[in-house]
């Protein structure tokens, strides 16, 4: 049948009077202008973000976390976390415009049931003597230093068979997966997992001593923007790469901005970094955040081993990666 519309419409169009007119008749179309000013542009000269350089205590969220534990219990808050929110305009839990993190707490015989989602996780382990995570029906003890990794799609769920609360760094790519809408989520059928073995060893775990040995056999960064520094493998979750670094106390390293975000936190040492032009005195534990496209240096009072996580490899895969180092 024919659209009736079709000979007014195509009227209008053609005969508009002005460029006024002309947009008033594309607006039912659902179409704008690509030359008007806009709010947001369709392209700038280099990257921006009003994702902020942001950095969050340990000492402050491990007590906030205590008062947690006190205060609801594991049936209201089975997963007992608190999300780094990066103060940017219109934010509401992504602490980069990719990553999200959260440290989260578990007290002794506390147990989360079994789960899996979409996006990839990890865990740096701050505290903890008995907890573990099952990953795919396999348990991994997550002892203080450790990481542990759960790829997209793993069934995992949490534990703690120790007498103290332990504590680590949650670390996903749930704001990519809002942007990029593959979001699937399930919980397990039967709430958890049968644990089918205890690992001895395991590529979702990288052990507090395997990282330490590591990182001190690697070698230093010629550029000198890093410390001596270890990719760990992850290659299930490609979209968040990992890093571990090692800095000397007194070491300085070179200044550096790259069209990546990258969310730091120390597993050992002291130090400041200036990132943005905001200056970050950091300890052990800390959390702090370079988004895209801000210079970043670092420089460690004390023997440091610094833990990164960065949407880079997506960058680079999708050849949009770009560095700029400092003379
Ligand atoms: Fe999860």
């Amino acid at each position: 049948m024919p659209d009736s519309r079709l000979p007014d419409l195509m009227g209008t169009l053609h005969d508009a009077a002005s460029l006024d007119d002309l947009y008033e008749a594309l607006i039912p179309m659902d179409m704008t202008p690509g030359w008007i000013d806009r709010k947001k542009p369709l392209l700038w000269f280099e990257p921006h973000t009003a994702f902020k350089p942001a950095h969050w205590r340990y000492d402050e969220c491990r007590q906030a976390l205590d008062a947690a534990g006190r205060l609801i219990d594991t049936n209201l808050a089975e997963r007992r976390n608190l999300v780094l929110a990066n103060p940017a305009e219109g934010n509401d839990f992504a602490t980069t415009k990719t990553l999200v993190n959260a440290y989260q707490m578990i007290l002794p015989g506390e147990t989360a049931r079994s789960h899996r989602h979409a996006p990839h996780a990890l865990r740096v382990i701050i505290e903890s003597e008995g907890a573990y995570s099952v990953v795919n029906g396999e348990k991994h003890p997550m002892e203080t230093g450790d990481i542990v990794l759960t790829p997209g799609w793993c069934w995992h769920s949490h534990g703690h068979d120790g007498d103290k609360p332990a504590y680590w760094l949650d670390g996903l790519d749930v704001p990519l997966t809002h942007m990029l809408e593959p979001m699937f989520f399930e919980e397990h059928p039967n709430e958890y997992e049968e644990i089918t073995r205890v690992t001895p060893d395991s590529p979702y775990r990288f052990t507090w001593e395997t990282i330490q040995r590591r990182v001190e056999a690697a070698d230093a960064d010629p550029e000198g923007c890093f410390g001596r520094r270890v990719r760990l493998e992850a290659d299930e979750m490609p979209t968040i790469g990992i890093f571990v670094e090692r800095l000397e106390a007194g070491q300085t390293t070179r200044r550096y901005r790259h069209s990546a975000n990258v969310v730091f936190s120390p597993m050992m040492g002291s130090g400041t970094s200036v990132i943005g032009g905001t200056e970050i005195n950091w300890s052990r534990g800390d959390t702090f955040v370079g988004p895209t496209w801000n210079w970043i240096e670092h420089r460690a009072e004390e023997d440091t081993i610094l833990f990164t996580m960065t949407d880079e490899f997506l960058m680079r895969f999708s050849n949009y990666y770009r560095m700029e180092k400092a003379d």
